[in-house]
């Protein structure tokens, strides 16, 4: 949802936006071309290869790249001399070079480490987790982070399973979850079945909730007033905590009563944004 997520933003000729999640750069480009050379964006990605490409792809903009997790942008623009900003955008979860990249275990296929961080110097790999957390705490993190109804009985296979072999690829994992599934046939469009157990371990090894929550508490701090905070999820565990934050935080004023989502033009281009909702809210006074 890129144009109308730019067109919520509203970039204008010398304004200043912090694109929290970088990513392939598409977002922070749209911004910049809006906002010229008297503007700026700062560009936020936790994970080092899309800040090294974007001073290659990016370059000539009004562009500054900055790694870090996006909870800490008010740090962040302090030390640059940046009190208040026009608009911030968050574009949750993962690109598609992070999906494509063989080595970081993010697609199902893929024979390399299961490692799923944004950032690999940070916190544990998936495969790390997968060969100690006991049963109990594997199967409530399938189905808390997952909503993973099969959550048990795949902690219990992962449990069996890691006696006699670790579990180190994603292909591995993605296996052995297709085998704890009963196979129905002639059913389509349905998600793979080993989606919601990725997701629950790429947003344990991140921390995607807590980083969500601390950013929802003091991205509203850093708008000016009238400045907007738009953020794009992709499953009700990220919607969820936004629409509350947006509906009951005083600082901020919801714009979009019900998300927007993406057209099914948009939808046939790129499957994955079938599940995109966006919601932006709006900076308001507070009177002292
Ligand atoms: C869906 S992609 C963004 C795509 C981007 N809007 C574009 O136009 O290409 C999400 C990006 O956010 C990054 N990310 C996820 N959580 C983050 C966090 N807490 N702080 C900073 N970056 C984060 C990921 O590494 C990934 O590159």
């Amino acid at each position: 949802m890129p144009v109308e997520c730019i067109s919520w933003l509203d970039p204008k000729p010398g304004q200043v936006f912090v694109d929290g999640t970088l990513g392939g750069g598409g977002h922070t480009r749209m911004l910049a071309e809006k906002v010229g050379n008297q503007g700026q964006i700062i560009s936020f990605d936790r994970d080092a290869i899309p800040i090294e490409r974007a001073e290659e792809t990016l370059k000539g903009l009004p562009v500054a790249v900055v790694q870090s997790n996006f909870t800490e942008i008010p740090s962040v623009l302090d030390q640059m001399g940046i009190q208040h900003v026009d608009g911030v955008l968050l574009d949750l979860g993962l690109s598609s070079d992070q999906l494509e990249d063989r080595e970081r275990g993010f697609s199902f296929e893929s024979d390399g480490p299961l490692d799923l961080r944004f950032d690999p110097t940070e916190g544990e790999a998936a495969s790390e987790i997968l060969g100690y957390l006991p049963e109990k705490l594997l199967a409530d993190l399938i189905f808390n982070n997952g909503e993973e109804r099969l959550s048990r009985r795949i902690a219990r296979k992962i449990c069996e399973r890691r006696k006699t072999e670790p579990i180190e690829t994603a292909c591995q994992l993605a296996q052995l979850v297709i085998s704890c599934y009963p196979r129905v046939r002639g059913k389509r469009n349905q998600i793979h079945p080993a989606t919601r157990t990725f997701q629950a371990l790429r947003i344990a090894v991140n921390q995607e909730l807590s980083s969500l929550e601390k950013a929802l508490k003091v991205l509203p701090g850093i708008l000016k007033p009238g400045g907007r905070l738009a953020i794009i999820s992709f499953h009700s565990l990220e919607d969820r905590p936004v629409k509350e934050a947006f509906r009951d935080d005083p600082r901020l004023k919801p714009l979009t009563k019900k998300p927007a989502r993406p057209t099914d033009n948009e939808v046939a281009e790129n499957p994955r944004s079938r599940s995109a909702k966006l919601r932006v809210a709006e900076r308001v006074e507070i009177e002292q």
